[in-house]
C-alpha cells in the first residue's frame, strides 16, 4: 500500500507572490503533488513585509483557491499562510492565519538576519492557543550560523518543519546535513514540499523513499503523513500498524 502524504507548506494558489502565477498552472501543480502521492496540500500563500494580506489581496486569494478547490485535481486542498516575521504581525489576532482544519500556523525563519521576531511571533501564536510549525530552519542563515537554534525552538514545543528539497540536496550540502539531522533526532517532525512552480513542484514521494532508506519505514511515515499536524487518518494509522 503506498502511503498518502499530507504536505503543509507550498505555494500553489496564485497570490501575487512568487508561486503559482495562475489558477491553471495551480491546478497543475494539485494534479502533479497528487501523481506523487500527496493526499492533503495545504497552499500557503506568502505574508511577507512588502506583501501583507491586505482585504483585498486576502478576497482574491480566497476566490482563486476556491476556483482550485472545485477543480477536483485528485486531492484535498487547503489553505493556510507562511508568515515571514514582523512586528506588524505581532498586532494581529493569529488566528487570521490557522492551516485550515488544524490549530497550526506556518511560519518561517528569515532566510537572513536573527530569529528574534520569529521567537516572538510563534510566542504570539502560543499564546493565542494556536502551535506554531517553523519552516525550513536549515534553510536560514541564523541557524546555518547556529545549528543550536533549531534545537532551542524544538525545546520549546514547537514544531519544525524541514523542505522535501533539502533532504534531496537541492540547497546545498550544508541545508541536507543539517535536515537530516534535524529529523534523525527528532528535532524536526514535518516534511513539507515548499512547492512553488513546476520546476520546483510540490512532491513528498521522493523525499519520503529516501527516508525510509535513511530512517526505517515506522520513523519516515509519520513525518509526512500529518501527524504532527494531528492529520493522521485512522486508515493511516491502520497502514502504519499494519506495515510494522
Ligand atoms: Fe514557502
Amino acid at each position: 500500500m503506498s502511503p498518502s502524504f499530507v504536505d503543509c507548506h507550498s505555494h500553489v494558489v496564485p497570490s501575487s507572490d512568487d508561486g503559482a502565477g495562475s489558477v491553471e498552472e495551480g491546478v497543475a501543480l494539485c494534479r502533479e503533488a497528487a501523481r506523487h502521492g500527496t493526499t492533503i496540500l495545504f497552499a500557503t500563500p506568502h505574508v511577507w513585509p512588502h506583501l501583507v494580506l491586505t482585504e483585498t489581496r486576502e478576497a482574491e486569494v480566497r476566490e482563486a483557491y476556491e476556483h482550485m478547490r472545485n477543480d477536483n485535481a485528485g486531492l484535498e486542498l487547503r489553505l493556510g499562510w507562511e508568515l515571514t516575521p514582523t512586528a506588524a504581525l505581532l498586532e494581529e489576532d493569529p488566528h487570521r492565519y490557522v492551516l485550515e482544519g488544524t490549530d497550526c500556523v506556518l511560519m518561517e525563519v528569515p532566510f537572513t538576519g536573527p530569529a528574534g521576531e520569529l521567537v516572538a511571533l510563534a510566542e504570539r501564536t502560543e499564546g493565542a492557543g494556536l502551535r506554531p510549525v517553523i519552516a525550513h530552519p536549515e534553510r536560514t542563515e541564523a541557524v546555518l550560523d547556529r545549528p543550536e537554534l533549531a534545537d532551542e525552538l524544538a525545546a520549546r514545543g514547537w514544531t519544525l518543519q524541514v523542505n522535501a528539497t533539502s533532504l534531496l540536496g537541492r540547497h546545498g550540502d550544508e541545508p541536507a546535513e543539517l535536515g537530516w539531522d534535524f529529523l534523525e533526532r527528532g528535532i524536526a517532525t514535518i516534511v513539507a514540499s515548499d512547492g512553488h512552480r513546476p520546476t520546483r513542484p510540490p512532491h513528498l514521494d521522493e523525499a519520503h523513499a529516501l527516508a525510509v532508506r535513511r530512517l526505517g519505514d515506522e520513523r519516515a511515515l509519520p513525518l509526512f503523513d500529518g501527524s504532527a499536524l494531528g492529520l493522521a487518518t485512522p486508515s493511516r494509522t491502520a497502514a502504519r500498524a499494519a506495515s510494522t
